[in-house]
Order: structure tokens, then C-alpha cells, then sequence
């Protein structure tokens, strides 16, 4: 990106919080002045909702940027935060998680059978030599034994490593190698799709690979037939026979709690090292502010998987410290119909879901019929994370799954930040559909140009955050160098800005107006039309605003006049004919909307109608592979992609096309 993204949209619609949530807020609007008036305290205030062995003698130390240690001193066990201080206030019997099998099979796991698991499990692991600071490999489906098992690595200050189950025996190996992990947790298999979906083979490829596992943990869930090998040992024979007592030590602050890898666009994954402390403090502090949590009665839902930092942040840390009653649900959100997921709504009550833009735009592509089936009425917050949401995904979110009642919250933050920084809150602000809107109290976020210098309201450019946080990332594991390059020499103090030290997020943002945030997409993905550099997520946010448009892509490919040129690939709605003369209609009509709606810039070269777009596991769109085939080049690497038969649909509909 040359200097700054242009802002092309414009969005008037405003919702204010409804009155009764707003007087009954956790967190008002006064907390941004407090925070503002003194960001450490407001972090040290924060802090003590967590239960502490021994109190910190400083809030921050930042004598070594940009290595922070937050709570220096301060000593804490994070299970016992989560569990057991749950169990000794009487809430034994209070219901941690509900789960939902996908093949309709279900568990209740209440506070005090959460303790009896996690301490068998902890004394397990400490009977197999982990001990605190070794590091435990994590492989398994979404049953409730995935949170169990990151609780005791906690417990017993081993530093977990969480693979999606969904990865490959490559990207399995290549992650216990790189942590050089002694035991593997994981599972026969798991459902999806209807059907047992193997896990087992996985890791034994992988462990055949890497000398440094000792053990492999494997919970029985699918019951399928798996080979078994001298490291293999049976969680139901060892873990469900250990003794349900454990004696929860405390650790340092600044104690290691876990890696997760991120895949980024290029090079090898990225080992994303969070500690103890500070990450508690601020999943603990956001899940309570940011869906306004009454652990007494509200009951909460993540869809994310466990594998992602949403699954370690919001299902487990957040959500747990809190107390929270939750749902945990194993499958797909079509299996066995697409209704499943309202039916758990239903069924559960729930009271606040927190799910991703890509599902978001599944449902509406799917047909309003299919929520309207259901009782909904329980939903009181809904929130968004993972992507830039479009204005018409958010107010389709709003009205049909929050009957115009509930709050969106569009929560911005990355597995670096290890929780939410910017995003509305529900109690406090007028949110507009499609932005983060601001940083939450105690966080400060900037949107800077090319020289770090802070563009005004109405500008746009890179998203930085200017202050440390509590829950930010200590380094990539084993790579202090990669570390310092990545995220810290574009606008760190190394990079000639005084003494201080910039963080560089890696997306494109503007500010409105009125100063709200508006994230741009990775600026990766930036298009340089006739030297305007034009956001993807914009041009897409545009063609989703079209009645006949589902969802979109955009890219810039290669263009001889323009530099680059907006090509764009649509999904239309269901009802809507493509055929022949209709498609060229269609298409015509979609490039003019554009132009309409953003300008005669962002008018797209090239609209194709698809039927997929490709995605990766976590649902984020590759534009990387769509930018191959826009500018007809043989494709780049495709293995993390969740489906990969789309691109061959893509590309055979790209040249008959033409
Ligand atoms: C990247 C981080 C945060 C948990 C899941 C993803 C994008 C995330 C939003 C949002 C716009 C968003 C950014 C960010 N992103 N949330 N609300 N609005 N973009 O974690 O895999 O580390 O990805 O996801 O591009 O940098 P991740």
C-alpha cells in the first residue's frame, strides 16, 4: 500500500443500545474515561476479578520493548480460576457446559464434575512426567474433554498446543516439532458430516515423526477401530480411573499457558506465545464487558472450534473464569439439516451467540425460512469475529436472528492480541452495521499512514495499537527475531518513531466521520486501481448489498491500463436466475451497483457468477488462490483449504465465462 486506502462507503443506520440492557450494563460508558485517565490502574482494577496466590508488585513492566510481563510477581493457577473457585463459592452444581453431540448424543458437565475431570487429567499427565513448562500436543473433535485437557496442562503449568483436528498430518508434525511436544492428547475420531470422521490415524503418521512424544492420550469418542501402538494409552483407562484430587499450584504471571499457531499468508506457521496473567485478566475482563455476561442467567454460545485462539479465549478462558453456563456443540451447522443450529438456540435458550461473518452469510444464503422456524426469543446479544462483517450480513444477523431487539457486537482482534480489542459495547454503544466501532477501555488503536502519523477522520491506512495490553502476544515461540520483524519493525521505535513502539496489525482500517473504526481486511489484499488503493472488503460489502448478491470476493489482478483491476467473484441467493441473458443481466446490473454505491473507481473489471468461493478451515476467504485464477496462473498452494474440489469448479466456470 502506497500511502492511504481510499473510503469509498458511507453507512448512515445507527443502533442504540435497548434500554433495559443499557441500565443494567456490567461495564457503562464511564469505564473509557477511567481507563483513559489511567490505563494501568484500569488494567490493575481488571485483574482482580482473578484470584491470585500472590498479589503483583508492578501492573507493567515495558523496560524491554517490545517484550512486556504484565503483573510482575503476581502468581496464579488459571484452572483454579476456572473451576475450582467456582466450586468452593457453591456453584458445584451450576452447569459449566452443555454439550451437543453432532449425532444428537448430549452431555451436561456441571463445575464439580469439570473439577473431578481436570484434576484426574492433571494427575494423569503429571503420572505420564509432564511436568511445568513441558509442552502437550492437543488433537481432538469438539467434545468436552478438549476443554479438559487444556485446563489441566494449565493446572499443572505444562504449556498446551492446540492443532485443529482438521489439519493434516504435515501441519500436525511440523507444530509438535516446532514445540517440541512430549505427549499427544487425542481422540479415536469425531463426528462430522453426519459420519465418524478418523483422528487417530493422523497422529500416529505424525508421532512417527517426532521423537520427542512420549505418550498419546486418546479419548474413546466414536468407537471406530484404530491401530494402537506401545506410546498409546486410553484416557478412560487412565484419566477416568486417576484419584479426582489435585492440589492446584500457583505460577508465575508471566508463566507460559500456550502456544497456537497461525498460519499466515506465507512462510511456516507462526507460534504464538500467550502467559498466564495478563491473558486471564483481559479474556476474563472482555468476556464479561463485550457480551455483558450475567453468569446467574445467561446461557452463552461460541460455534467456533477449540483449535482457534476464539475457541481457547471464548470457550474456555473467558467463558470459565467468568462462571458462565455454555453451550459446546461438536458438528457442523448443517447436520443433519440447516436448521441445526437455531434448533440449539431453541432448545438451550441461549442468550448470547458469538459466531463468524462466513456463517453469518451461509445462513443467508440458505433462506430467512430456516431461522424464522424457530424460537429465537432467548437471544439478548449476538457477535461477530473473524472477518470484516458487511453491513447487509450484520443487519440480516440483527433481524432475523435478533428480531431487531438484540446488539451486534463486530469484535476485532487477532490470535496475537489473545482478546477482544475493539468492538462495541452492547450496553453503551449506537453501533453501526459493518464497524468495530472502538477500542475498548484500557486499549489504545490508531489507524496511521505510510509514516506513522495518525490520518484523520474520514481517512484511512493501516490499524495499529500504540499501547501494550495485557493478553498481547510474548513473542513467536522460539523466534524472538521473527517476532521483532513482523509485527514491531514497520512503525517500532526501530523504525525511527521516537521511543515508541508501534504495533502493526497487519489490516487496512479507516476512521468515519464521527472517528468510529472500520476494519479494511488484511493489507495483503488491498487493490491499486489507477493509483487509488481500494479495500476488497468494501467492494464486497457493496455487492453483498445487492438483493441478489449471497456473497462475494473480490481481488486485484494484473491489469494493463489500471495497474490492478477489481475482479470479482459472486455468489448469488438462492432464488435468483443466472442462466444465459439473465447472468449477463445480472452482472451488468452488479458492476453498476458498484459503481453507485462506492464510486466509478471501484467499478469491478470482471464480475463471475460461482457457486463456492474457497475458504480456509477457519472460513476466511483465500483471495490469494482467486487472484491465481483472475489472472490465469496455475494455483498456489491449496492445502489448507476446507474444500479443495471448489477451485476446480471456479476455474472451469472462469473459463467457459470467457
Ligand atoms: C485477523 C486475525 C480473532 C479471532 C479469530 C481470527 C481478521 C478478525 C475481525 C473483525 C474485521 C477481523 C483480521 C485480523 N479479523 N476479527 N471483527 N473485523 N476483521 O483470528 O486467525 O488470528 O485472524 O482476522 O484481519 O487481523 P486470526
Amino acid at each position: 500500500m502506497s500511502e492511504t486506502l481510499e473510503n469509498l462507503y458511507s453507512e448512515t443506520r445507527q443502533f442504540p443500545p435497548p434500554a433495559d440492557l443499557a441500565a443494567a450494563a456490567n461495564v457503562k460508558a464511564e469505564a473509557y474515561e477511567d481507563a483513559a485517565s489511567d490505563r494501568l490502574a484500569y488494567w490493575a482494577r481488571q485483574a482482580e476479578r482473578l484470584t491470585w496466590a500472590k498479589p503483583w508488585d508492578q501492573v507493567l513492566d515495558w523496560s524491554n520493548p517490545p517484550f512486556a510481563k504484565w503483573f510482575v510477581g503476581g502468581e496464579l493457577n488459571v484452572a483454579y480460576n476456572c473451576v475450582d473457585r467456582h466450586v468452593e463459592a457453591g456453584n458445584g452444581d451450576k452447569v459449566a457446559i452443555h454439550w451437543e453431540g453432532e449425532p444428537g448424543d448430549t452431555r451436561t458437565v456441571t463445575y464439580a464434575e469439570l473439577l473431578k475431570l481436570v484434576s484426574q487429567a492433571a494427575n494423569t499427565l503429571t503420572e505420564l512426567g509432564v511436568t511445568a513448562g513441558d509442552r502437550v500436543a492437543i488433537y481432538l473433535p469438539m467434545i468436552p474433554e478438549a476443554a479438559v485437557a487444556m485446563l489441566a496442562c494449565a493446572r499443572i503449568g505444562a504449556t498446551h498446543s492446540v492443532v485443529f483436528g482438521g489439519f493434516s498430518v504435515d501441519a500436525l508434525a511440523t507444530r509438535i516439532q516446532d514445540a517440541d511436544a512430549k505427549v499427544v492428547i487425542t481422540a479415536d475420531g469425531g463426528y462430522r458430516r453426519g459420519k465418524p470422521s478418523a483422528l487417530k490415524p493422523t497422529v500416529d503418521e505424525a508421532v512417527a515423526r517426532c521423537e520427542s512424544i512420549e505418550h498419546v492420550l486418546v479419548v474413546r469418542r466414536t468407537g471406530q477401530d484404530i491401530a494402537w501402538t506401545a506410546k498409546d494409552k486410553w484416557w478412560h483407562e487412565t484419566v477416568e480411573q486417576a484419584s479426582g484430587e489435585h492440589q492446584a499450584q500457583p505460577f508465575d504471571a508471566e508463566h507460559p499457558l500456550f502456544i497456537l499457531y497461525t498460519s499466515g499468508t506465507t512462510g511456516k506457521p507462526k507460534g504464538i506465545l500467550h502467559t498466564t496473567g495478563g491473558y486471564l485478566t483481559q479474556t476474563s475482563y472482555t468476556h464479561n464487558a463485550v457480551f455483558d455476561l450475567k453468569p446467574e442467567t445467561d446461557v452463552y454460545w461460541c460455534t467456533a472450534d477449540i483449535g482457534w485462539v476464539t475457541g481457547h479465549s471464548y470457550i474456555v478462558y473467558g467463558p470459565l473464569s467468568n462462571g458462565a453456563t455454555q453451550v459446546m456443540y461438536e458438528g457442523t451447522p448443517d447436520t443433519p439439516d440447516r436448521g441445526r443450529f437455531w434448533q440449539i438456540v431453541d432448545k438451550y435458550k441461549v442468550s448470547i451467540l458469538y459466531t463468524a461473518p462466513t456463517l453469518i452469510r451461509t445462513m443467508m444464503k440458505w433462506g430467512d425460512d430456516i431461522p424464522a422456524k424457530y424460537d429465537l426469543s432467548s437471544l439478548r446479544v449476538l457477535g461477530s469475529v473473524g472477518e470484516p462483517i458487511n453491513p447487509e450480513a450484520w443487519m440480516w444477523y440483527r433481524q432475523h436472528i435478533g428480531h431487531e431487539r438484540t446488539p451486534v457486537v463486530d469484535t476485532w482482534w487477532q490470535t496475537e492480541t489473545g482478546a477482544v480489542m475493539i468492538s462495541p459495547l452492547p450496553g453503551v454503544t449506537a453501533a453501526k452495521p459493518g464497524s468495530a466501532m472502538t477500542p475498548l477501555p484500557g486499549v489504545s488503536a490508531d489507524v496511521v499512514d505510510d509514516t506513522a502519523t495518525p490520518v484523520p477522520n474520514g481517512g484511512g491506512g493501516f490499524l495499529v495499537l500504540t499501547e501494550p495490553w495485557p493478553s498481547m502476544l510474548r513473542t513467536i515461540w522460539g523466534d524472538d527475531k521473527r517476532f521483532l520483524d513482523t509485527y514491531w519493525s514497520r512503525f517500532g521505535a526501530g523504525a525511527g518513531n521516537g521511543d515508541q513502539w508501534i504495533y502493526f496489525a497487519g489490516d487496512g482500517a479507516k476512521k468515519d466521520e464521527d472517528g468510529a473504526l472500520w476494519l479494511l481486511g488484511r493489507v495483503d489484499d488491498v487493490m491499486l486501481v489507477s493509483g487509488h488503493n481500494i479495500s476488497t472488503t468494501e467492494v464486497e460489502s457493496a455487492l453483498v448489498s445487492h438483493p441478489s448478491v449471497a456473497e462475494a470476493a473480490v481481488v486485484g489482478a494484473t491489469d494493463p491500463t489500471t495497474g490492478q483491476a477489481i475482479v470479482a467473484f459472486t455468489i448469488p441467493r438462492g432464488n435468483v436466475a443466472t442462466d444465459g441473458a439473465a447472468g449477463e443481466a445480472l452482472i451488468r446490473e452488479l458492476r453498476d451497483h458498484v459503481a453507485k454505491t462506492l464510486g466509478p473507481i471501484a467499478k469491478p473489471r470482471q464480475i463471475m457468477l460461482v457457486t463456492e468461493l474457497p475458504k480456509t478451515r477457519s472460513g476466511k476467504i483465500m483471495r490469494r488462490l482467486l487472484r491465481d485464477v483472475a489472472e490465469n496462473r496455475s494455483l498456489g498452494d491449496v492445502t489448507t483449504l476446507q474444500d479443495s474440489t471448489v477451485m476446480d469448479l471456479i476455474s472451469s466456470g472462469m473459463r467457459s465465462a470467457k
